[in-house]
Formats: C-alpha cells, sequence, structure tokens
C-alpha cells in the first residue's frame, strides 16, 4: 500500500505524507501487531513542545520484532553474529533462538528485581548479549539505557546518575582488534560514585577472571540457568519509555534523549525498508555500535521489526587487517552495507589489494551516515566496493530523529554524490534564515528545521523538559532545529554543510565542545580552554585545542601527552584532542563569550581570513594565536 518502487511512487506518497499525514501514518502503522489499536493518531503542539502517537495505543515492540516472525521465520537467521578474530566461528542466531535468549533475559532481569519503568544500564561490547539485553528490557517494560563501551568510568557515573539506574549489565571485557579492554574494571571504577546501583550482571567473554564484588555482582551464566524462556511480554502504551540514549550537547552535560514505543517502531521499520528497498531473504550489515542510535534504529529494531538478517559485527576494520570488512561481505553474502564516511576515508587509505581479494558481488545497496560524506569518498564508494552498481543512500538523521529523515531511496531516488537528497515521506524541512524567517524556493542556504512531527521524534530530555525546549524548540518558535546547515539545490536536493552549533562531528560521533574543554580544565596545570572543529582526512573533522595554563608550559610535549590522557579518563579516547596549541589568552568579546568563528579559522590554516575582530576586548591575541598555530 505504501511500497515506494519508482520515483513516482515516491512522489505519490510524499504528497499524501504531507497533505494527509495521520492516514499517511495508520495505514503503516496497521501492518504491526498492537494489543489495543490506538484511539489517535496524533497530538501536538510544537511550543510546549509535546508530540504524541497512536495515542491509546498497546503494544511491545519485541513482539513485532520476535513473536510474531515465529510462524515463518522460527528457523531463518535473525542475526548473524561476526566475532573480532576472523578465525573464530560465526554464530547464527535464529529467530526462534533470538526469542528464546530474550525471554530468558527478560527472566533474569525480573528475577534480579527490574520492574516495568526501571532505567537499565548497558555497558556491553557487540556480542549476541547486547543485544538479548536490550531486547529483554523491552519485553518486560524496562528502560534501557546503553552506554558505549568505548566510554570513560566517568561518563558511565554521569549516565547512571542521570537516568537512575540501579542495576548495571556488562561483561569481563571486551576485544578489539589485538586490544583487550578491562571493561568490568571501568564499570568498578563508575560505581564507586553510584551507590544507588545494586545489581551488577557480568557476561564472562574474555576469560580474565574479573574481581567480583559480594552482594553486588553476579554472573550472567550463573543467573540465566535459574530461568526458562517463557516471558510473557509487557503490555506498554505507545507513549511508555522505550529508551534512553545520551547525545552530546553544545553546553552542559550530555542530553538523555527519551524515545518511545509505539511511533518509534513504526517509523524505524518504516525507513529501514524504504530507504534500502530491503527485500526478504536479504543479508544487511550495519557497521556501527549498538552503543550509538544507529545500532539501536537500524542494527536491531528496524531489521529485526522486518524479520531482515542483521549482521553483529564486534571488531574492528583494520584488524588483522585491512581486508576485515570485505571479508564478511563475502563470508556472510552481505546484500546491504551501511557504513560510516569515516570507516570509508581511512579504508581508502588501504592498499586497493584488500578490497580486490573479496568476493563482493552479493551486494546491492551501500549505505553512508553520521556526517556529509565527501565527494571523494562518495566515488571511492561507489567505484570499488559497490562497482558502479549499488545506489549509495547517504541517511541523514540524529539521535533525536530516531531513525532516517532526509535520504535517497535505493534504486529509486537519482542519486547525486554527497547529498542526502529528498526527504523520506512524513519528513517536512524548512529551511530558515538567521532572521527566523523560512526561505522558500531551491538553490538556497540555511538552517535546518522541521516543521511537522513524525513518529520516531525524540520526546523531551530525561529529567529536563525544558532544556528539550530550549535547545531544539526556541530557535525557530513552532519548529524543530536540528543544529545543522544545509543546502537546497535547483532539483530540491539537500546538502548538509555540517553543524552551525558548537557539535563536533568526530568520526561520525557527536561532541559537544564544552564537554570536551571541561575536560581539559580538569588538567591541573590549565586555566581556560576552547575548543573547535577542523577538517580531518579520516575522522571528517578534527579537535584542536586552544588552552590557557596558569604558568608557561616548561615541557609542552609531556603536558599535550597528560592532558590527551586526561580527556581520555574523563570522556573516553574519541574525544581527545588531535592538536593541542598554548596560548595567553583567548580571543572574547566584550561579553566575554569566546569568538569561535576566530578560532575555527585558525585550526582550519585560513588566517589570512579572520574577518572582523573590532568587537574583540584584546584584538592583539589574535596575532599570538595566528603565530602559534599548529
Ligand atoms: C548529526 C547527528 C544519525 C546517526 C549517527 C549520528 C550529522 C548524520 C549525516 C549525513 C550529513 C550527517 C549531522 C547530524 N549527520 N548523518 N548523512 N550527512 N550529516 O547521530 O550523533 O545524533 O549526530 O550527525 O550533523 O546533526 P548523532
Amino acid at each position: 500500500m505504501n511500497v515506494i518502487r519508482t520515483f513516482e511512487d515516491y512522489h505519490k506518497q510524499y504528497k499524501k505524507s504531507v497533505e494527509h499525514p495521520e492516514n499517511f501514518w495508520s495505514e503503516i502503522a496497521s501492518s504491526f501487531y498492537w494489543r489495543k489499536k490506538w484511539d489517535k493518531v496524533l497530538e501536538w503542539d510544537f511550543h510546549k513542545p509535546e508530540v504524541k502517537w497512536f495515542i491509546g495505543g498497546k503494544l511491545n515492540i519485541t513482539e513485532n520484532c520476535l513473536d510474531r516472525h515465529l510462524i515463518k521465520r522460527a528457523n531463518q537467521t535473525a542475526i548473524i553474529w561476526e566475532p573480532n578474530n576472523p578465525n573464530d566461528d560465526a554464530k547464527h542466531i535464529t529467530y526462534q533462538q533470538l526469542y528464546d535468549e530474550v525471554c530468558k533475559t527478560a527472566n533474569m532481569l525480573k528475577a534480579n528485581g527490574v520492574k516495568k519503568g526501571d532505567r537499565v544500564c548497558i555497558y556491553l561490547p557487540m556480542i549476541p548479549e547486547l543485544a538479548y539485553a536490550i531486547l529483554a528490557c523491552a519485553r518486560i517494560g524496562a528502560v534501557h539505557s546503553v552506554v558505549f563501551a568505548g566510554f570513560s568510568a566517568k561518563s558511565m557515573t554521569d549516565r547512571i546518575t542521570d537516568a537512575g539506574c540501579k542495576i548495571v549489565i556488562t561483561s569481563d571485557g571486551a576485544y578489539r582488534g589485538d586490544k583487550t579492554i578491562n571493561l568490568k574494571g571501568i564499570v568498578d571504577q563508575a560505581l564507586e560514585h553510584c551507590p544507588d546501583v545494586t545489581r551488577v550482571i557480568v557476561k564472562e567473554h574474555v576469560h580474565t577472571s574479573a574481581p567480583m564484588k559480594a552482594e553486588r555482582d553476579v554472573w550472567w551464566h550463573d543467573e540465566i540457568k535459574k530461568v526458562d524462556s517463557n516471558c510473557v511480554a509487557e503490555e506498554m502504551d505507545s507513549e511508555d519509555m522505550l529508551f534512553i540514549l545520551y547525545t552530546s550537547g553544545s553546553t552542559g552535560k550530555p542530553k538523555g534523549m527519551v524515545h518511545t514505543c509505539g511511533g518509534y517502531m513504526v517509523n524505524i521499520n518504516y525507513t529501514f525498508q524504504t530507504a534500502f528497498q530491503y527485500h526478504d531473504g536479504q543479508i544487511y550489515w550495519c557497521t556501527a555500535d549498538i552503543g550509538w542510535v544507529t545500532g539501536h534504529s537500524y542494527i536491531l529494531y528496524g531489521p529485526l521489526s522486518a524479520g531482515a538478517t542483521t549482521v553483529m559485527f564486534e571488531g574492528v576494520p583494520s584488524w588483522p587487517d585491512w581486508g576485515r570488512f570485505w571479508q564478511a561481505i563475502e563470508r556472510h553474502k552481505v546484500n546491504i552495507f551501511y557504513t560510516a564516511p569515516t570507516a570509508i576515508r581511512s579504508l581508502q587509505q588501504a592498499p586497493i589489494s584488500f578490497v580486490e581479494k573479496y568476493d563482493l558481488s552479493s551486494l546491492k545497496v551501500l549505505g553512508s551516515v553520521g556526517e556529509p560524506i565527501n565527494e571523494e569518498a562518495w566515488h571511492w564508494y561507489n567505484k570499488n566496493i559497490g562497482k558502479g552498481k549499488c545506489p549509495i543512500v547517504d541517511t541523514w538523521w540524529q539521535t533525536e530523529t530516531g531513525g532516517f529523515m532526509i535520504s535517497p531511496i535505493a534504486h529509486v531516488t537519482p542519486l547525486k554524490p554527497a547529498h542526502a537528497t529528498l526527504p523520506l515521506p512524513g519528513v517536512q524541512p524548512a529551511v530558515m534564515n538567521e532572521s527566523g524567517l523560512e526561505i522558500e524556493g531551491n538553490n538556497i542556504e540555511g538552517r535546518l528545521t522541521i516543521k511537522y512531527p513524525w513518529p520516531s521524534m525524540a520526546r523531551t530530555i530525561y529529567g529536563d523538559h525544558q532544556r528539550f525546549k530550549e535547545t531544539y524548540f526556541s530557535s525557530f518558535p513552532g519548529k524543530y532545529f536540528t543544529g545543522d546547515g544545509c543546502k537546497r539545490d535547483e532539483d530540491g536536493y539537500y546538502r548538509i554543510t555540517g553543524r552551525v552549533d558548537d557539535i563536533i562531528i568526530v568520526s561520525g560521533h557527536n561532541l559537544g565542545t564544552a564537554e570536551i574543554e571541561s575536560a581539559i580544565d580538569e588538567h591541573s596545570s590549565v586555566c581556560e580552554t576552547a575548543v573547535v572543529g577542523f577538517p580531518h582526512d579520516i575522522k571528517g573533522q578534527g579537535i584542536y585545542a586552544f588552552v590557557i595554563c596558569y604558568e608557561k608550559p616548561a615541557e609542552e610535549e609531556k603536558l599535550r601527552a597528560e592532558i590527551k590522557e586526561t580527556v581520555s579518563k574523563i570522556i573516553g579516547p574519541i574525544a581527545k584532542p588531535d592538536k593541542i596549541q598554548f596560548v595567553s589568552g583567548l580571543p572574547k568579546t566584550r561579553s566575554g563569550k569566546i569568538m569561535r568563528r576566530i578560532l575555527r579559522k585558525v585550526a582550519e590554516g585560513d588566517t589570512n581570513n579572520l574577518g572582523d575582530v573590532t568587537t574583540l576586548l584584546d584584538p592583539g591575541v589574535v596575532e599570538e594565536i595566528k603565530a602559534g598555530a599548529l
């Protein structure tokens, strides 16, 4: 009914979705299993802001991802787990097995005191238990809060405290290429500051005899033995919380984005099937970590609700060598491959023989996500991986949007390199100028907002609705502000130009400058810091820090290493600055606001073009910064 197979279908569906959004979405929602149908499709007010979809509907998302597939697909593989080490065996987990494991895990959580509405922190590597734990929470109506297993103890403490979690699920460790990471040690450190956490369930994975704290810590393998696989799914309201996922803010602490059950399920399933043109029986692989929204929506909930076979990869693209992705594609005959520009750029640097060694002829569709894909990477991906016959689906979206917003539809939308192309049905973008007016027509550039609700949008920031309103609904009252800038070309195609706020996208991961600055400031020699992004060949953006110390550093290199270590401990290795320039002052306006525009120019190496500096308190500081640029 809503299937799109031609560009004409797209235009028809898009028109319908704008003219009759409620009919459009309720037709899509009808294909799911609801315990009770909704009474009303939508209520919304972007000023409050308040958005509710499928009001009064009752469901459980796991019945849609698992139970309803058992009739036809019990023996079909749901998850192919590809381990870190290519010499170890992959696991093929069927829908029946996944169902059993999820139910057992759900019973294990219940036996450990977890109830509907409780928040559960999950800190696991990319192993099947991560999928079981997430779906188990959803099955019993507990709210999962997954913390990416690359985050530091401090980040975990903050997230556990903010969400009020009483239980953590983790493993003794994680493999990453040739490294083993002591996850349990990080959890122990984090929990020193979380007195409310009374239970830690530990999955044994790397076998490093992790120390267990009496009363608090239990082994997964002991607990799971005590339960069976009968677990009736909890009946959830459409608007009940499904999960919290933290994303960086431009100021202050990370924001716990809240996603709810009904709308999220409907939208993620629809966008997965539509954008990738997923066909029954295909093998799909998204290389993201489940710790990011990409993994939540497009490794687990989207593919599983569609009855697809989804690959979960534990390792890294560079180990044992740069052929790891291509080897896995050949091995599992992957049809749809979805990765990030940063990965493409690093793979592009390796000798092409790593690609040529493998048979990639199973591939039908390629995807990209996380940041604007540059044209060079687009062409390399298209030519060498897609062999010129696989469309590249460049999906623009955000943790906050839950699912794809602007994206080509594979084999349907005519492509333009580096363009996210057109809004998917149901998505109504509006491009705004700086005075807050919508810019009509094409061949324009401005700030990207969305003017009508879509079902998978975040409903609030956990515990801070006021901040939700200020961050997303105040810059352009009545519209959702994305934080991105964009161009709309003569064909109405969108090209995302990047963040216009103080967010840096490093290797496709969203980091707030304020968060990195306050981590650097933790170093005892540091007095004040300003951080900006700069173009980086592999990561997309790198982190450039301008640091004022109390005293002129005697050994700059040593201090740089210490500062990096400090950031790594507080946030995680991903936030380590690439460049640290020691300065005696920062360019501040008379009102004390740092003029980041100037620092960005310096970081980009474009120092001849700094623009007006007359409003600065001390224009002299700019000369010093220019002279010392790295
Ligand atoms: C920001 C959201 C969406 C999951 C991964 C990141 C940038 C994301 C694209 C794309 C251009 C993109 C935007 C966005 N971004 N995808 N295809 N083209 N930019 O999620 O951490 O919430 O970051 O990533 O700047 O606002 P996130």
